[in-house]
């Protein structure tokens, strides 16, 4: 494998985690035993583990001695005030209302926003969003342009919500739309950011309508990031005055602080609008807490306060989104097949592509999730036929999504350079004899959500 340059940590390690080791002869045990399904192993049997970036940063020692100095009051604690002014100061909405982690953001929102026969779409709706809408009979409507399912295309901003789907949505639909959303960056459609002039045009017609447009911003430093290196006209701005940009289009925001707020736990619900915020925080001490903490310790709100000024931090960001690039280059050099260009946050395998062999009915992408382990114990997620693919009710057949995809989701500030050609050079092993790796059925799945709790066997 020819070295591209990768780039180096702006952090030095000051506390270590050890991995955990195991052999081919154990991995094979291990897959058995939790039926092929990389959501049943125990973590401390993976080597590398990429099945999110959620959740799974690595804080700093600033954000550490923040959590030493947590106000854990029932009421008015110093943390939230805090953790207050930091989102203000960032998003720049007058009301904070913190939650226990993004999906709890959405309930309360939607809770309180949904009627019967709602409709709230968005470039792609990622699941929990999706799930959080369609659990209250209404509908989640994904309007992104062709170029989010298109693999190949190399376009800087292939998030980008398509305007003229949505403005015929809302001719048709308006008086049913509670809320526009924007997911920055459009995680189900390969970690792809959304540009500042999309923005500005989604933001344009939910005015001229007078629907409220709200971000599901979990990646909105990444995604402020590339604007700044692709979108013409911002390349002196500062990523925190682009987020700032950003925001100032929308009336709201929900926000995973798992993500970019460098967290393991923690989200929030942002906004102006005074009743809907009473509305929410009303919502909110049903299900999650008192307003001023949510479903959070003092000492998270402090963690997340830090982590969102790192998350902003430019050495930071320009690291973080080279070595997801430098992953993908790599896959390069070795052949491997992957949506371009490189996510800010995950690189995505064209699973169907690296192993033609196996028929979509087959389940490629499932089948790399378990070649990895088996090869190098690596942990990575199926975003493909066993996630979203249905059976129709009528012929009783499977219908498959258009990508068939393993995220190789990359945990910030975790993992270095080495480690990613490691992972390369698993995936490389594959590339080399993909003959060797077997499609999968499904011998047990729940009615919802499958992928989690499925049990699978190879077939020879
Ligand atoms: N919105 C987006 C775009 C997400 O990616 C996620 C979570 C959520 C909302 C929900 O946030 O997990 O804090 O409740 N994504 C994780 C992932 C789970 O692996 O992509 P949460």
């Amino acid at each position: 494998m020819r070295l591209i340059p990768p780039p180096v940590e702006p952090f030095r390690i000051k506390m270590v985690e050890s991995l955990g080791w195991t052999t081919r002869r154990e991995r094979d045990k291990l897959l058995q035993a939790a039926g092929f399904n990389v959501f049943g192993l125990h973590a401390d049997k993976v080597l590398i583990d990429l099945l999110t970036d959620s959740g799974t940063s690595a804080m700093s020692d600033r954000q550490w001695a923040g959590i030493m100095m947590g106000d854990e009051s029932y009421a008015g604690a110093r943390s939230f005030y805090r953790f207050e002014k930091a989102v203000r100061g960032i998003f720049g909405f007058t009301h904070v209302i913190p939650t226990h982690q993004g999906r709890a953001a959405e309930r309360v929102l939607f809770e309180t926003v949904l009627g019967k026969n709602s409709a709230v779409p968005s470039n792609i709706h990622f699941d929990t969003t999706r799930a959080n809408i369609e659990v209250r009979n209404a509908r989640a409507v994904d309007l992104a342009g062709a170029a989010a399912y298109d693999p190949d295309a190399l376009l800087p901003f292939k998030g980008d919500m398509d305007t003229a789907k949505l403005e015929a949505f809302l001719d048709r639909n308006g008086g049913r739309v509670p809320v526009v959303m924007l997911t920055v960056t459009n995680n189900s459609g390969g970690g792809q950011p959304v540009s500042l002039a999309n923005i500005q045009r989604v933001a344009a017609i939910c005015r001229r309508r007078k629907i409220p447009f709200f971000f599901d911003a979990c990646r909105f430093a990444e995604n402020a990031w590339f604007i700044k290196q692709r979108e013409k006209g911002y390349g002196r701005w500062s990523v925190r005055d682009i987020a700032r940009k950003m925001f100032s289009f929308a009336d709201g925001a929900t926000m995973s602080a798992k993500k970019d707020a460098l967290v393991n736990m923690g989200g929030f619900v942002t906004l102006n609008d005074p009743d809907l915020a009473g509305r929410i925080k009303n919502n909110l001490i049903i299900g999650e807490g008192f307003p001023t903490y949510g479903g959070l310790s003092g000492r998270d709100l402090e963690a997340i306060a830090q982590g969102l000024h790192e998350g902003l931090d430019e050495a930071y960001l320009e690291y973080r989104t080279r070595q997801v690039a430098y992953l993908g280059g790599l896959l390069d050099e070795v052949g491997v097949p992957y949506f371009k260009p490189a996510g800010g946050h995950a690189i995505y395998v064209l699973a169907d592509r690296l192993l033609p062999h196996i028929p979509r009915d087959r389940y490629p992408g499932w089948a790399l999730t378990v070649a990895l382990y088996r090869e190098s114990g690596i942990r990575a997620v199926e975003i493909g036929g066993v996630m979203f693919g249905r059976k129709n009710p009528k012929t009783g057949r499977e219908v498959f999504p258009e990508l068939e995809l393993v995220r190789l989701a990359i945990p910030r500030r975790v993992y270095t350079a080495s480690h990613m050609i490691f992972v390369a050079e698993a995936l490389a092993s594959i590339a080399r004899k993909p003959e060797q790796v077997k499609g999968i059925r499904i011998i047990e799945e729940p009615r919802f959500l499958r992928h989690f709790t499925a049990r699978f066997e190879e077939i020879d």
